[in-house]
C-alpha cells in the first residue's frame, strides 16, 4: 500500500494555493464533494427509541434522523415544505407528529404529510408530494450517515478491508460522552483534512504522541480514498505523567479486547471530511465543514464505552486530556498553514511518499471540481461557470 515516490509523481500534483483561498470554490466543494458523499450524524445509541431523533445543521442542508413508531430508523432534510423553517432542533423525544414552529405544517413519523392548518385554502388538496424529503441513510458499526445526494458506494463497502481492524472495538457499544462539541479554525476546510490525512508532521507537531505512541508515519488508503494509520502505544513509560498514567492504566481497564486491540490508537480519514480517531475505551470523530474560504466549523463527538468503574472515568480524563492538546496543536499548525498560504508567491513544494494520501484527497478535489485544478483563479463570480464548461468537456 506504500506508494513509492514514482507512482506519486503520476498520480497528481497538489491543489494550486488560489484552492484555498476561494469562497466560491469552497461553495462548489460543499456542493459537489459534501451532499455527494456519507455525512456522520450521531450514533445508533443516541435515538435508541421510537421518536427519538437527533438533527445536525450541514453548513447547507438541516437534517434530521428519526427514530418512527415502527422502530425504523429513517433520514430526512430539516425542511419545511410549506415556506422552508427548520422543522427540529437539537437531539430529543418528539411526539406522534413533527410540527413546522412557523405556520404549523405537521407530518407524520415516516416524513409524509399529515396536515396544513386552514387546509381549505389552499388550491391543490394533493398533498402526497409534500412528505418531508427522504435522504438516504447508512448506520455503520453503530455509526449513523446521511447522504444527501443519494447513489455511489456504501460505507460498508467503502471500509470492507478495514471491518477486521475496527469491530473488535466495539464501536456499536459506545454511548455519547457529551454534546459534540465545535470550534471554529481560521484555515481553509482542505487545510484540516490535509493534516488529519498525513503523520508526517507528528514527530515535531506533537511531542506527545511521539512520547507516547510508535506511529505508522506512512499510513494506507483504499481505493475510496479511506485512509488510516495504526499506532501502538509504547512499552517505555512517557516523561509526561498524563501519557504515563494512560500507558500504566489503558491495557488492564481495557482488557476485554485483545492485547493488540487495548494498545493500539488507531486513527482513520474518509473522504471528503471525516475524521475517526479509536481508542480502546473512546472514540474521537472530526468532521470539517467549510465557512467561506479561510474559515471552517469543526464538530468533534466523543463516544465511550459503557463502564461506570472510577478508574475508566480517570483514563477518559487522562485520555481527553492528551488528545485536546494534540488537537489544539492541530489546530495552531492548520491556522498557521492559511497565514502562509495566503501569500502570493505560495505554491505547495514536493510532497513526501509519507503525503500519500493528502495527493489523492487533492485528486478527489480536482475530480469533483475541474476547475481546482486550474493553476490559477479563474475569477470569482465566474469560477462555477468555468467548471461547468470543464465538466462539459470545454477548454
Ligand atoms: S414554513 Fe413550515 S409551516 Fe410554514
Ligand atoms: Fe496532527
Amino acid at each position: 500500500m506504500k506508494p513509492t515516490p514514482d507512482a506519486m509523481s503520476q498520480a497528481t500534483r497538489p491543489l494550486a494555493a488560489w484552492t484555498y483561498q476561494s469562497a466560491e470554490l469552497a461553495e462548489l466543494e460543499y456542493e459537489t464533494l459534501f451532499r455527494t458523499s456519507w455525512q456522520f450524524v450521531c450514533h445508533v445509541n443516541e435515538v435508541p427509541k421510537p421518536r427519538d431523533y437527533f438533527t445536525l445543521d450541514l453548513p447547507r442542508d438541516p437534517v434530521l434522523v428519526l427514530r418512527g413508531d415502527d422502530g425504523v430508523l429513517r433520514a430526512f432534510l430539516n425542511v419545511c415544505r410549506h415556506r422552508g423553517a427548520k422543522v427540529l432542533d437539537g437531539n430529543a423525544t418528539c411526539k406522534a407528529r413533527l410540527t413546522c414552529p412557523y405556520h404549523g405544517w405537521s407530518y407524520h413519523l415516516d416524513g409524509s404529510l399529515a396536515g396544513r392548518p386552514s387546509e381549505s385554502t389552499f388550491a391543490n388538496p394533493e398533498t402526497a408530494q409534500l412528505g418531508l424529503r427522504p435522504l438516504e441513510i447508512e448506520v455503520f458499526c453503530g455509526l449513523v450517515f446521511v447522504r444527501i445526494v443519494p447513489g455511489g458506494v456504501s460505507l460498508r463497502d467503502m471500509w470492507k478491508e478495514y471491518l477486521p481492524l475496527i469491530e473488535p472495538y466495539q464501536l456499536e457499544d459506545m454511548v455519547s460522552l457529551e454534546a459534540a462539541g465545535y470550534e471554529e479554525w481560521k484555515c481553509n476546510w482542505k487545510v484540516g483534512v490535509d493534516n488529519n490525512l498525513e503523520n508526517y508532521h507528528v514527530p515535531l507537531g506533537h511531542p506527545g504522541y511521539q512520547r507516547l505512541l510508535d506511529s505508522d508515519i506512512t499510513g494506507f488508503m483504499n481505493q475510496h480514498g479511506v485512509a488510516g494509520s495504526l499506532s501502538v502505544l509504547r512499552p517505555q513509560p512517557s516523561s509526561n505523567w498524563a501519557e504515563r498514567m494512560y500507558q500504566q492504566m489503558a491495557p488492564g481497564l481495557n482488557s476485554n479486547l485483545s492485547a493488540k486491540v487495548r494498545n493500539t490508537w488507531s486513527f482513520f480519514t474518509m473522504p471528503p471530511n471525516t475524521g475517526l480517531d479509536i481508542y480502546g475505551d473512546s472514540m474521537d470523530l472530526f468532521q470539517f465543514f467549510p465557512l467561506g474560504a479561510q474559515r471552517c466549523r469543526v464538530r468533534y463527538p466523543i463516544y465511550v464505552r459503557p463502564d461506570t468503574r472510577r478508574e475508566m472515568k480517570v483514563l477518559r480524563y487522562l485520555n481527553a486530556r492528551i488528545n485536546r492538546q494534540v488537537g489544539a496543536e492541530d489546530r495552531a499548525l492548520c491556522e498557521r498553514v492559511q497565514l502562509g498560504i495566503n501569500s502570493k508567491d505560495f505554491a505547495f513544494g514536493p510532497l513526501s511518499s509519507y503525503e500519500h494520501c493528502v495527493l489523492d484527497m487533492h485528486a478527489r478535489v480536482q475530480a469533483a471540481c475541474p476547475v481546482s485544478a486550474l493553476e490559477s483563479n479563474p475569477g470569482e463570480g465566474v469560477l462555477r461557470e468555468r467548471n461547468s464548461s470543464l465538466c462539459a468537456g470545454a477548454t
